[in-house]
Order: C-alpha cells, then structure tokens, then sequence
C-alpha cells in the first residue's frame, strides 16, 4: 500500500479501499514477520490505508450482520460529512437535498448484532489465522500452491485459496468426503455479460484466466477443529500426490 499511496499522492488521486474481506487485516511495511498463526497487533488496519475504506458486513464475512450491512470509513472530516449525507438521499439536513444521494443507512437491528459480534472479530481472526498457518505446515511441500503471507501482511484469512492445476477434479473428490469447497470467482470481470461492451476477451488478462482455472478454497471458519482441518489437508495432498503419480 505504501507504493500505492506514494503513487496517488503524486498524481492527487484518491484511494478507496476494498477492504470487504479484509477487515482487522494488518499492514506493517517495517515487519520481518509472517503468519505464527497469532499475532495481529502489527501495524495499521486495511480500511484505514488510504483514504476511504469500504467494509462488507454480509453474513458471510468475517464480521457478518444476520442480512445485509456494511460501513466506509475515513479520517477525513469532509469526506465524513458528505458520506453521511450520501447514505440518507443525500440530505444533510432533514428534508433539504444537497446531493444525489442513496438509501443506505445501517439498519438498527444490524448494527445492533454487529456490535455484539465486534467483540469476538480480533479473536476469530486469530483463530482464522491458526487454522490457514496449519493448513500451510500440512500443505508445504505438496504439488498444490498455498496462500503467501508477505512479512509486511497480516491476513485474516476470509478465505483459505489453494491454486492447483487439476480444480475441478480436486472439488470433486472433496464433495465425495464431504468437504466443502468453493471457487472464488468462477468468472474474471473482463469476461463477464456485463463488461461485454469494452470489447474485451478470453486472453486479454491471461493471469487472471489462469487463476479463474485453478483457484479452490477451502474450508476456513473460525469454528474449524484440528481434525477437521487435518481431514482437508490430508485429502488434498493424497489427490496432489496421485496428480504426480499420473504425470
Ligand atoms: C472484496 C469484496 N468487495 C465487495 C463486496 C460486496 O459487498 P456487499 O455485497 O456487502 O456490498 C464483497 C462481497 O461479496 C467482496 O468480497
């Protein structure tokens, strides 16, 4: 992020944090350290980076509401003001319009959860945290790429991704052990219905193509046991290791 900010306080442009699945992550330019499955008390919070953060509070995140919720931070007291106008129709004062805005308060119910459920994030990160640094000792050394942890990030782990030639494959074997496992995402923006009109197609972002191919996550919640997560791994590296057999 640093580089990022550098770039942007060069050229006067604004950076908004996507900050969805990320919420209690930590960035520390100055650290050595990598994921010990712990500490997260390390440097800044992604959302508090740039100059706007934006977080999900859908009831999958790692702080999810019981519907749909979210928040955008800032420390800019103008950008406050005009956000807080935005999200009630743009009005700052009741029933006079300033601006085009939306509907978008924080239901109460919502909010009212997610202060409960706030209590309990730092620890189910850590948790999170314990479980991807355990699913990465098991999964070391096997034909399947696991997440990298720069020693600047602390990960919160919304998700666990592996990357692997043979996805499908793979999922398909975790379905037949009753592993659950999810492709996050299954179709890259440039090739979706929508971005249709930019004219773009199959090769323009071959990267992202590629990891569209072999992405697979893996079960990641904090509320995962030892065994289970040894389960996974386990039935992972046998597929991973078969994979090799047949080349
Ligand atoms: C990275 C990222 N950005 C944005 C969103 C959108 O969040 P919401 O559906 O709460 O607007 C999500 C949620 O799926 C997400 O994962």
């Amino acid at each position: 992020m640093d580089p990022l900010c550098e770039i942007a306080r060069k050229h006067r442009l604004a950076i908004v944090e996507d900050a969805a699945q990320a919420i209690g992550a930590t960035y520390d330019p100055g650290s050595k350290a990598g994921n010990d499955g712990q500490s997260l008390s390390r440097g800044k919070r992604a959302g508090n980076l740039g100059d706007l953060g934006c977080f999900s509070f859908y009831p999958t995140k790692n702080l999810g509401a019981y519907g749909d919720a979210g928040i955008v931070t800032t420390n800019d007291e103008t950008l406050k003001e005009r956000l807080k106008a935005l999200r009630a129709h743009g009005s700052k004062k009741k029933y006079y319009y300033d601006y085009v805005g939306v509907n978008s308060r924080l239901d109460t119910l919502q909010a009212a959860i997610l202060l409960v459920k706030l209590k309990h994030l730092e620890s189910w990160n850590q948790t999170r945290r314990k479980w991807a640094a355990l699913y990465g000792e098991l999964l070391k050394g096997s034909e399947v790429n696991i997440p990298y942890e720069a020693p600047y990030a602390g990960h919160v782990y919304h998700q666990y991704t592996i990357r692997i030639q043979q996805r499908d494959e793979l999922a398909e074997l975790l379905k037949s052990r009753s592993i659950g496992s999810m492709i996050f995402y299954p179709l890259c923006l440039h090739l979706q219905q929508v971005y249709r009109p930019l004219g773009l197609g199959k090769g323009d972002f071959p990267e992202a193509e590629k990891a569209q191919r072999e992405v697979l996550s893996l079960p990641m919640y904090p509320e995962l046991t030892e065994e289970a997560v040894r389960y996974v791994a386990e039935s992972v590296k046998e597929f991973a290791l078969s994979g090799v057999t047949r080349k």
